[in-house]
Protein backbone atom coordinates (compact mmCIF):
# COMPACT_ATOMS: atom_id res chain seq x y z
CA UNK A 1 0.00 0.00 0.00
CA UNK A 2 0.98 3.32 -0.66
CA UNK A 3 2.54 5.16 2.09
CA UNK A 4 0.87 8.56 4.02
CA UNK A 5 4.32 10.48 4.05
CA UNK A 6 5.40 13.76 2.93
CA UNK A 7 8.55 16.25 2.56
CA UNK A 8 8.58 19.47 2.08
CA UNK A 9 11.02 21.70 0.38
CA UNK A 10 10.89 25.69 0.83
CA UNK A 11 12.31 28.41 -0.46
CA UNK A 12 11.70 31.91 -0.22
CA UNK A 13 10.76 34.31 2.06
CA UNK A 14 8.97 34.20 5.46
CA UNK A 15 5.92 34.15 4.26
CA UNK A 16 6.68 30.56 2.33
CA UNK A 17 8.35 29.57 5.47
CA UNK A 18 4.91 30.18 7.21
CA UNK A 19 2.81 28.59 4.76
CA UNK A 20 5.37 25.54 4.70
CA UNK A 21 5.06 25.10 8.47
CA UNK A 22 1.05 25.43 8.23
CA UNK A 23 0.79 22.78 5.78
CA UNK A 24 2.59 20.25 7.53
CA UNK A 25 0.58 20.75 10.22
CA UNK A 26 -2.59 20.40 8.04
CA UNK A 27 -1.09 16.98 6.57
CA UNK A 28 -0.32 15.85 9.93
CA UNK A 29 -3.83 16.60 11.29
CA UNK A 30 -4.88 14.60 7.86
CA UNK A 31 -2.59 11.36 9.10
CA UNK A 32 0.36 11.86 7.21
CA UNK A 33 3.82 12.07 8.76
CA UNK A 34 6.73 13.72 7.83
CA UNK A 35 9.70 11.32 5.97
CA UNK A 36 12.78 11.66 4.48
CA UNK A 37 12.48 12.78 0.35
CA UNK A 38 13.36 9.07 -0.51
CA UNK A 39 10.78 7.75 1.64
CA UNK A 40 7.89 10.43 0.81
CA UNK A 41 4.98 9.75 -1.48
CA UNK A 42 4.02 13.52 -1.72
CA UNK A 43 7.00 15.61 -2.01
CA UNK A 44 6.36 19.10 -1.72
CA UNK A 45 8.32 22.18 -3.55
CA UNK A 46 6.96 25.45 -2.03
CA UNK A 47 8.63 27.99 -4.41
CA UNK A 48 10.07 31.54 -4.72
CA UNK A 49 10.15 33.54 -8.31
CA UNK A 50 11.53 36.49 -6.98
CA UNK A 51 14.78 36.53 -8.69
CA UNK A 52 16.11 33.97 -11.21
CA UNK A 53 18.19 31.79 -9.05
CA UNK A 54 15.75 30.65 -6.92
CA UNK A 55 13.07 30.01 -9.67
CA UNK A 56 15.63 27.85 -11.34
CA UNK A 57 15.92 26.27 -8.15
CA UNK A 58 12.93 24.65 -8.45
CA UNK A 59 13.31 22.66 -11.71
CA UNK A 60 16.89 21.30 -10.35
CA UNK A 61 14.53 20.42 -7.07
CA UNK A 62 12.01 19.01 -9.15
CA UNK A 63 14.78 16.61 -10.82
CA UNK A 64 16.23 15.23 -7.07
CA UNK A 65 12.55 14.72 -6.11
CA UNK A 66 11.34 12.44 -8.97
CA UNK A 67 15.15 10.38 -8.77
CA UNK A 68 14.47 10.40 -5.21
CA UNK A 69 11.33 8.90 -4.78
CA UNK A 70 11.06 6.30 -7.67
CA UNK A 71 10.78 3.71 -5.57
CA UNK A 72 8.13 4.87 -3.37
CA UNK A 73 5.08 3.57 -4.80
CA UNK A 74 2.35 6.12 -5.84
CA UNK A 75 4.89 9.05 -5.57
CA UNK A 76 3.86 12.54 -6.89
CA UNK A 77 5.06 16.21 -6.33
CA UNK A 78 3.38 19.27 -5.50
CA UNK A 79 4.70 22.55 -6.87
CA UNK A 80 3.46 25.76 -4.28
CA UNK A 81 3.89 29.32 -4.14
CA UNK A 82 5.42 32.20 -6.77
CA UNK A 83 6.62 29.67 -9.33
CA UNK A 84 3.54 27.73 -8.90
CA UNK A 85 1.50 31.07 -9.53
CA UNK A 86 3.57 31.78 -12.46
CA UNK A 87 3.95 29.24 -14.58
CA UNK A 88 0.79 26.77 -13.54
CA UNK A 89 -0.23 23.87 -15.67
CA UNK A 90 2.98 24.30 -17.52
CA UNK A 91 4.57 22.27 -14.88
CA UNK A 92 2.40 19.47 -16.19
CA UNK A 93 3.86 19.12 -19.97
CA UNK A 94 7.45 19.14 -18.62
CA UNK A 95 7.47 17.09 -15.04
CA UNK A 96 5.03 13.83 -15.56
CA UNK A 97 5.10 13.06 -11.84
CA UNK A 98 3.88 16.75 -10.63
CA UNK A 99 0.31 16.45 -9.70
CA UNK A 100 -0.60 19.60 -8.05
CA UNK A 101 0.07 23.13 -8.69
CA UNK A 102 -1.14 25.33 -5.52
CA UNK A 103 -0.38 29.43 -5.24
CA UNK A 104 -0.18 31.50 -2.90
CA UNK A 105 -4.02 32.07 -2.30
CA UNK A 106 -5.06 28.35 -2.83
CA UNK A 107 -2.81 26.82 -0.14
CA UNK A 108 -5.68 27.11 2.06
CA UNK A 109 -7.27 24.28 -0.53
CA UNK A 110 -3.93 21.97 -0.35
CA UNK A 111 -4.38 19.59 2.19
CA UNK A 112 -8.02 18.72 0.75
CA UNK A 113 -6.40 18.28 -2.74
CA UNK A 114 -3.22 15.94 -1.48
CA UNK A 115 -5.93 13.88 -0.44
CA UNK A 116 -7.77 13.50 -3.21
CA UNK A 117 -5.05 13.05 -5.26
CA UNK A 118 -3.92 9.93 -3.32
CA UNK A 119 -7.20 8.66 -4.06
CA UNK A 120 -7.62 9.58 -7.42
CA UNK A 121 -4.14 8.15 -9.55
CA UNK A 122 -4.98 9.74 -12.56
CA UNK A 123 -6.21 13.14 -11.06
CA UNK A 124 -3.89 16.69 -11.91
CA UNK A 125 -5.04 19.89 -9.96
CA UNK A 126 -3.85 23.31 -11.00
CA UNK A 127 -5.09 25.47 -7.97
CA UNK A 128 -3.76 28.90 -9.58
CA UNK A 129 -6.88 31.55 -9.16
CA UNK A 130 -6.28 34.27 -7.38
CA UNK A 131 -9.31 34.69 -4.49
CA UNK A 132 -10.95 38.58 -4.16
CA UNK A 133 -10.62 38.71 -0.55
CA UNK A 134 -8.13 37.25 1.84
CA UNK A 135 -8.56 33.24 2.25
CA UNK A 136 -8.81 32.18 5.81
CA UNK A 137 -7.96 28.72 6.11
CA UNK A 138 -8.10 26.37 9.05
CA UNK A 139 -5.43 27.47 11.71
CA UNK A 140 -4.44 23.22 11.98
CA UNK A 141 -3.42 24.33 15.52
CA UNK A 142 -4.94 21.21 17.96
CA UNK A 143 -5.69 22.07 21.35
CA UNK A 144 -2.52 20.13 23.05
CA UNK A 145 -0.10 21.20 20.52
CA UNK A 146 2.65 23.12 21.69
CA UNK A 147 4.01 25.71 19.64
CA UNK A 148 7.94 26.78 19.26
CA UNK A 149 8.16 30.37 21.10
CA UNK A 150 8.51 32.60 18.22
CA UNK A 151 5.20 32.72 16.19
CA UNK A 152 4.52 34.41 12.84
CA UNK A 153 1.42 35.86 11.75
CA UNK A 154 0.13 36.73 8.30
CA UNK A 155 -1.67 40.01 8.03
CA UNK A 156 -2.25 40.05 4.71
CA UNK A 157 -1.16 38.38 0.80
CA UNK A 158 -0.57 39.55 -2.37
CA UNK A 159 0.77 44.02 -3.30
CA UNK A 160 -0.06 46.55 -4.72
CA UNK A 161 2.97 48.27 -5.63
CA UNK A 162 4.30 47.24 -8.59
CA UNK A 163 7.97 48.35 -8.20
CA UNK A 164 9.64 48.19 -11.72
CA UNK A 165 11.93 44.68 -10.77
CA UNK A 166 9.40 43.22 -8.44
CA UNK A 167 7.51 40.04 -9.81
CA UNK A 168 5.04 39.45 -6.61
CA UNK A 169 2.32 41.35 -7.61
CA UNK A 170 1.71 39.18 -9.88
CA UNK A 171 2.75 36.29 -8.01
CA UNK A 172 0.71 36.55 -4.86
CA UNK A 173 -1.76 39.25 -6.97
CA UNK A 174 -3.43 42.40 -5.30
CA UNK A 175 -3.41 43.51 -1.70
CA UNK A 176 -5.79 41.56 0.32
CA UNK A 177 -5.86 42.18 3.89
CA UNK A 178 -6.81 39.82 6.56
CA UNK A 179 -9.46 40.82 8.96
CA UNK A 180 -7.98 41.98 11.92
CA UNK A 181 -10.70 39.53 14.28
CA UNK A 182 -8.95 36.71 12.13
CA UNK A 183 -5.75 37.87 12.82
CA UNK A 184 -5.99 38.27 16.88
CA UNK A 185 -7.51 35.11 17.17
CA UNK A 186 -4.72 33.79 15.38
CA UNK A 187 -2.44 35.34 17.67
CA UNK A 188 -4.38 34.57 20.83
CA UNK A 189 -3.93 30.89 19.43
CA UNK A 190 -0.44 30.95 19.02
CA UNK A 191 0.12 32.39 22.78
CA UNK A 192 -2.22 29.71 24.27
CA UNK A 193 0.05 27.49 22.65
CA UNK A 194 3.21 28.47 23.98
CA UNK A 195 3.81 31.81 21.81
CA UNK A 196 5.79 34.40 23.14
CA UNK A 197 6.94 36.24 20.29
CA UNK A 198 4.94 37.31 17.21
CA UNK A 199 6.03 38.55 13.96
CA UNK A 200 3.03 39.62 11.49
CA UNK A 201 4.16 38.98 7.93
CA UNK A 202 3.01 41.19 4.99
CA UNK A 203 4.73 42.44 1.76
CA UNK A 204 3.58 46.16 2.76
CA UNK A 205 2.55 45.48 6.25
CA UNK A 206 2.33 49.63 6.10
CA UNK A 207 -0.77 49.50 4.23
CA UNK A 208 -2.39 46.58 5.88
CA UNK A 209 -6.33 47.68 5.38
CA UNK A 210 -5.50 49.90 2.38
CA UNK A 211 -6.35 47.62 -0.11
CA UNK A 212 -7.78 49.57 -2.41
CA UNK A 213 -5.13 52.40 -2.29
CA UNK A 214 -6.47 55.02 0.11
CA UNK A 215 -3.45 56.38 2.07
CA UNK A 216 -5.79 59.21 4.16
CA UNK A 217 -7.05 58.58 7.51
CA UNK A 218 -5.68 56.52 10.67
CA UNK A 219 -3.26 54.04 10.21
CA UNK A 220 -4.81 50.74 10.10
CA UNK A 221 -1.82 49.14 10.90
CA UNK A 222 -0.80 51.46 13.90
CA UNK A 223 -4.34 50.24 15.54
CA UNK A 224 -3.64 46.64 14.47
CA UNK A 225 -0.17 46.82 16.16
CA UNK A 226 -1.49 47.73 19.38
CA UNK A 227 -4.78 45.12 19.93
CA UNK A 228 -1.95 42.76 19.30
CA UNK A 229 0.81 44.04 21.71
CA UNK A 230 -1.90 44.42 24.66
CA UNK A 231 -2.65 40.28 24.09
CA UNK A 232 -1.62 38.64 27.44
CA UNK A 233 1.10 36.50 27.64
CA UNK A 234 2.55 38.22 24.62
CA UNK A 235 6.44 39.66 25.20
CA UNK A 236 7.32 40.76 21.67
CA UNK A 237 6.48 41.97 18.61
CA UNK A 238 8.19 42.45 15.54
CA UNK A 239 6.98 43.25 11.58
CA UNK A 240 7.71 42.39 8.52
CA UNK A 241 7.86 44.11 5.57
CA UNK A 242 7.12 47.65 5.63
CA UNK A 243 7.82 49.85 2.82
CA UNK A 244 9.22 53.40 3.50
CA UNK A 245 6.73 55.35 1.21
CA UNK A 246 3.86 54.07 3.93
CA UNK A 247 6.01 53.71 7.32
CA UNK A 248 3.49 56.09 8.95
CA UNK A 249 4.15 58.95 12.17
CA UNK A 250 1.98 56.74 14.20
CA UNK A 251 3.98 53.63 13.56
CA UNK A 252 7.00 55.31 14.33
CA UNK A 253 6.00 56.80 17.32
CA UNK A 254 4.58 53.09 18.52
CA UNK A 255 8.45 52.17 18.58
CA UNK A 256 8.76 54.66 21.76
CA UNK A 257 5.34 53.76 23.33
CA UNK A 258 5.07 49.76 22.97
CA UNK A 259 7.18 47.97 25.22
CA UNK A 260 6.36 44.68 23.49
CA UNK A 261 7.59 46.33 19.85
CA UNK A 262 10.90 45.30 19.45
CA UNK A 263 13.91 47.98 19.12
CA UNK A 264 14.56 46.53 14.73
CA UNK A 265 12.87 47.57 12.00
CA UNK A 266 13.87 45.74 8.57
CA UNK A 267 13.17 48.46 6.05
CA UNK A 268 13.81 48.29 2.17
CA UNK A 269 16.21 51.10 0.83
CA UNK A 270 16.96 48.89 -2.74
CA UNK A 271 19.04 51.68 -3.80
CA UNK A 272 21.04 54.99 -2.43
CA UNK A 273 20.57 57.10 -5.78
CA UNK A 274 17.57 59.19 -6.18
CA UNK A 275 17.01 58.68 -10.35
CA UNK A 276 17.52 54.72 -9.63
CA UNK A 277 14.99 55.22 -6.71
CA UNK A 278 12.68 57.02 -9.53
CA UNK A 279 12.92 54.47 -12.29
CA UNK A 280 11.98 51.55 -9.45
CA UNK A 281 8.99 53.42 -8.69
CA UNK A 282 9.72 53.20 -5.08
CA UNK A 283 7.98 56.86 -4.18
CA UNK A 284 10.26 57.97 -1.70
CA UNK A 285 13.50 59.44 -2.22
CA UNK A 286 17.20 59.38 -0.37
CA UNK A 287 16.20 62.42 1.78
CA UNK A 288 12.78 61.23 2.33
CA UNK A 289 14.13 58.24 3.26
CA UNK A 290 16.53 59.37 5.71
CA UNK A 291 13.99 61.87 7.74
CA UNK A 292 12.55 58.29 8.63
CA UNK A 293 15.35 56.99 9.69
CA UNK A 294 15.69 60.38 12.02
CA UNK A 295 12.23 60.22 13.14
CA UNK A 296 12.60 56.65 14.08
CA UNK A 297 15.91 56.96 16.24
CA UNK A 298 13.97 60.01 17.79
CA UNK A 299 11.11 57.79 18.49
CA UNK A 300 13.79 55.07 20.14
CA UNK A 301 17.25 56.00 20.35
CA UNK A 302 18.43 52.30 20.53
CA UNK A 303 16.59 50.91 17.49
CA UNK A 304 18.76 49.01 14.92
CA UNK A 305 17.72 49.38 10.96
CA UNK A 306 18.50 46.74 8.46
CA UNK A 307 17.31 47.13 4.85
CA UNK A 308 17.37 45.41 1.45
CA UNK A 309 19.01 46.41 -1.44
CA UNK A 310 19.58 45.97 -5.46
CA UNK A 311 22.51 46.07 -7.07
CA UNK A 312 22.81 46.56 -10.73
CA UNK A 313 19.32 48.24 -11.75
CA UNK A 314 18.66 48.83 -15.35
CA UNK A 315 21.04 52.35 -15.91
CA UNK A 316 22.53 52.34 -12.57
CA UNK A 317 26.01 54.30 -13.16
CA UNK A 318 29.27 54.13 -11.03
CA UNK A 319 28.03 57.69 -9.27
CA UNK A 320 24.53 56.07 -8.89
CA UNK A 321 25.87 53.07 -6.70
CA UNK A 322 28.27 54.79 -4.90
CA UNK A 323 25.49 57.00 -3.39
CA UNK A 324 24.29 53.64 -2.35
CA UNK A 325 27.29 53.01 -0.48
CA UNK A 326 26.95 56.18 0.66
CA UNK A 327 23.63 56.06 2.19
CA UNK A 328 24.13 52.85 3.72
CA UNK A 329 26.79 54.15 5.92
CA UNK A 330 24.77 57.30 6.54
CA UNK A 331 21.87 55.26 7.88
CA UNK A 332 23.79 52.99 10.19
CA UNK A 333 22.30 49.92 9.01
CA UNK A 334 23.57 47.15 11.22
CA UNK A 335 22.80 44.55 8.42
CA UNK A 336 21.51 44.08 5.22
CA UNK A 337 20.47 41.45 2.31
CA UNK A 338 21.83 42.42 -1.08
CA UNK A 339 21.10 41.09 -4.17
CA UNK A 340 21.91 41.40 -7.83
CA UNK A 341 19.30 43.01 -10.12
CA UNK A 342 17.19 40.10 -12.10
CA UNK A 343 15.25 40.52 -15.29
CA UNK A 344 11.52 39.47 -14.12
CA UNK A 345 9.23 37.69 -16.73
CA UNK A 346 6.44 40.50 -17.09
CA UNK A 347 7.61 43.33 -14.65
CA UNK A 348 8.68 47.08 -16.12
CA UNK A 349 12.33 47.15 -15.87
CA UNK A 350 12.52 43.87 -17.72
CA UNK A 351 11.85 45.98 -20.73
CA UNK A 352 14.45 49.06 -19.80
CA UNK A 353 17.58 50.07 -21.77
CA UNK A 354 20.74 49.93 -19.34
CA UNK A 355 20.97 46.47 -18.53
CA UNK A 356 24.34 45.95 -16.36
CA UNK A 357 26.46 43.22 -17.33
CA UNK A 358 26.62 40.38 -15.08
CA UNK A 359 30.74 40.81 -13.88
CA UNK A 360 29.60 44.70 -13.27
CA UNK A 361 26.94 43.62 -11.19
CA UNK A 362 28.83 41.21 -9.32
CA UNK A 363 31.90 43.40 -8.34
CA UNK A 364 29.13 46.13 -6.99
CA UNK A 365 27.65 43.38 -4.92
CA UNK A 366 30.82 42.49 -3.68
CA UNK A 367 31.52 46.12 -2.69
CA UNK A 368 28.40 46.19 -1.26
CA UNK A 369 28.52 43.45 0.86
CA UNK A 370 32.29 44.06 2.58
CA UNK A 371 31.24 47.38 3.52
CA UNK A 372 27.31 45.68 4.71
CA UNK A 373 29.37 42.80 6.93
CA UNK A 374 31.90 45.98 8.29
CA UNK A 375 28.81 47.93 9.75
CA UNK A 376 27.13 44.18 11.19
CA UNK A 377 30.44 43.39 12.72
CA UNK A 378 30.38 46.98 14.30
CA UNK A 379 27.41 46.44 15.55
CA UNK A 380 27.86 43.21 16.74
CA UNK A 381 30.94 44.62 18.65
CA UNK A 382 29.33 47.10 20.00
CA UNK A 383 26.66 45.10 22.08
CA UNK A 384 29.77 43.81 24.07
CA UNK A 385 28.88 44.59 27.60
CA UNK A 386 25.66 45.47 27.47
CA UNK A 387 23.09 43.35 29.40
CA UNK A 388 20.04 42.55 27.64
CA UNK A 389 16.99 39.89 27.63
CA UNK A 390 17.52 36.69 25.57
CA UNK A 391 14.17 34.69 24.67
CA UNK A 392 15.63 31.15 24.53
CA UNK A 393 14.43 29.15 21.24
CA UNK A 394 16.17 26.04 22.02
CA UNK A 395 20.00 24.05 22.31
CA UNK A 396 22.59 25.89 20.50
CA UNK A 397 23.48 24.43 16.83
CA UNK A 398 27.44 24.83 17.26
CA UNK A 399 27.53 24.97 20.90
CA UNK A 400 29.22 27.87 23.22
CA UNK A 401 32.03 26.23 25.15
CA UNK A 402 30.05 24.49 27.42
CA UNK A 403 28.68 20.74 26.16
CA UNK A 404 25.77 20.36 23.87
CA UNK A 405 22.99 20.03 26.71
CA UNK A 406 24.36 22.83 28.23
CA UNK A 407 23.90 25.33 25.39
CA UNK A 408 21.58 27.46 24.43
CA UNK A 409 20.43 29.99 21.48
CA UNK A 410 17.67 32.84 21.98
CA UNK A 411 17.59 36.18 20.09
CA UNK A 412 17.61 39.68 21.77
CA UNK A 413 15.55 42.31 21.49
CA UNK A 414 17.40 43.62 18.35
CA UNK A 415 17.51 40.30 16.35
CA UNK A 416 20.96 39.24 17.11
CA UNK A 417 21.33 35.63 17.65
CA UNK A 418 23.04 34.91 21.42
CA UNK A 419 24.52 31.46 22.37
CA UNK A 420 24.74 30.70 26.03
CA UNK A 421 25.73 28.02 28.57
CA UNK A 422 22.85 27.13 30.71
CA UNK A 423 22.72 24.50 32.95
CA UNK A 424 18.72 24.07 32.26
CA UNK A 425 16.14 25.97 30.08
CA UNK A 426 13.20 25.44 28.64
CA UNK A 427 12.35 27.40 25.06
CA UNK A 428 10.52 30.16 25.78
CA UNK A 429 12.48 31.58 28.96
CA UNK A 430 13.19 34.75 29.37
CA UNK A 431 16.78 34.89 30.45
CA UNK A 432 18.89 38.04 31.46
CA UNK A 433 22.39 38.11 30.55
CA UNK A 434 25.29 40.19 30.19
CA UNK A 435 27.16 39.65 26.27
CA UNK A 436 30.49 38.50 26.59
CA UNK A 437 32.10 38.17 23.30
CA UNK A 438 30.94 39.02 19.16
CA UNK A 439 31.37 35.94 17.38
CA UNK A 440 31.00 37.06 13.44
CA UNK A 441 27.81 36.88 12.90
CA UNK A 442 26.22 35.97 16.15
CA UNK A 443 26.93 36.62 19.96
CA UNK A 444 27.49 35.12 23.69
CA UNK A 445 25.97 35.80 26.31
CA UNK A 446 26.91 34.94 30.40
CA UNK A 447 23.45 34.49 32.29
CA UNK A 448 23.34 36.81 35.13
N1 LIG B 1 7.81 43.36 0.00
C1 LIG B 1 9.13 43.49 0.40
C2 LIG B 1 10.09 42.44 -0.14
C3 LIG B 1 9.94 41.93 -1.51
S1 LIG B 1 11.03 40.75 -2.15
C4 LIG B 1 9.56 44.90 0.07
O1 LIG B 1 8.86 45.64 -0.55
O2 LIG B 1 10.62 45.26 0.46
C5 LIG B 1 12.49 40.84 -1.20
C6 LIG B 1 13.61 41.61 -1.79
O3 LIG B 1 14.04 40.99 -3.00
C7 LIG B 1 13.31 43.02 -2.19
O4 LIG B 1 13.33 43.90 -1.11
C8 LIG B 1 14.38 43.32 -3.21
O5 LIG B 1 15.53 43.82 -2.58
C9 LIG B 1 14.70 41.96 -3.79
N2 LIG B 1 14.20 41.86 -5.19
C10 LIG B 1 12.92 41.89 -5.60
N3 LIG B 1 12.87 41.78 -6.95
C11 LIG B 1 14.15 41.67 -7.38
C12 LIG B 1 14.76 41.55 -8.67
N4 LIG B 1 14.04 41.54 -9.78
N5 LIG B 1 16.11 41.47 -8.72
C13 LIG B 1 16.86 41.51 -7.61
N6 LIG B 1 16.34 41.63 -6.38
C14 LIG B 1 15.01 41.72 -6.24
FE1 LIG C 1 7.71 43.95 -4.60
FE2 LIG C 1 7.65 46.56 -4.23
FE3 LIG C 1 5.57 45.07 -3.48
FE4 LIG C 1 7.85 44.90 -2.15
S1 LIG C 1 6.56 46.72 -2.29
S2 LIG C 1 6.59 43.21 -2.82
S3 LIG C 1 9.38 45.19 -3.73
S4 LIG C 1 6.26 45.41 -5.57
FE1 LIG D 1 9.57 34.84 -3.23
FE2 LIG D 1 6.99 34.87 -3.46
FE3 LIG D 1 8.11 35.48 -1.17
S1 LIG D 1 8.41 35.53 -5.00
S2 LIG D 1 10.02 36.42 -1.80
S3 LIG D 1 8.19 33.53 -2.13
S4 LIG D 1 6.30 36.41 -2.04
Amino acid sequence: MAPRTYHILTFGCQMNVTDSQWLARALEKRGFSAAPLEEARVAIVNTCSVREKPELKVYSALGRIRHASRNVPGAFAVVAGCVAQQIGSGFFEKFPHVRLVVGGDAIGSAPEAIERLCQEPGLRLNLTDFSASYNERDPAIGPSDTLPPVAFVNIMQGCNNFCAYCIVPYTRGRQKSRSSEAILDECRAVLDRGAKEITLLGQNVNSYGMDNGETSGPSRFAELLCRVAELPGLLRLRFVTPHPKDLSPEVIRLFGELPQLCPRLHLPLQAGSDAVLKRMGRKYDSAAYMRLVEALRKACPDIALSTDLIVGFPGESEEDFRQTLHLVQEAGFMSGFSFCYSDRPGTASAGFDGKIAAEEKLERLERLQAQLEQQAEAWLAGRVGRRTDILLEGASRKGSGASAAESWQGKDPWGDTVNIALPAGHPGDLVRVEISAAKRHSLMGTVL
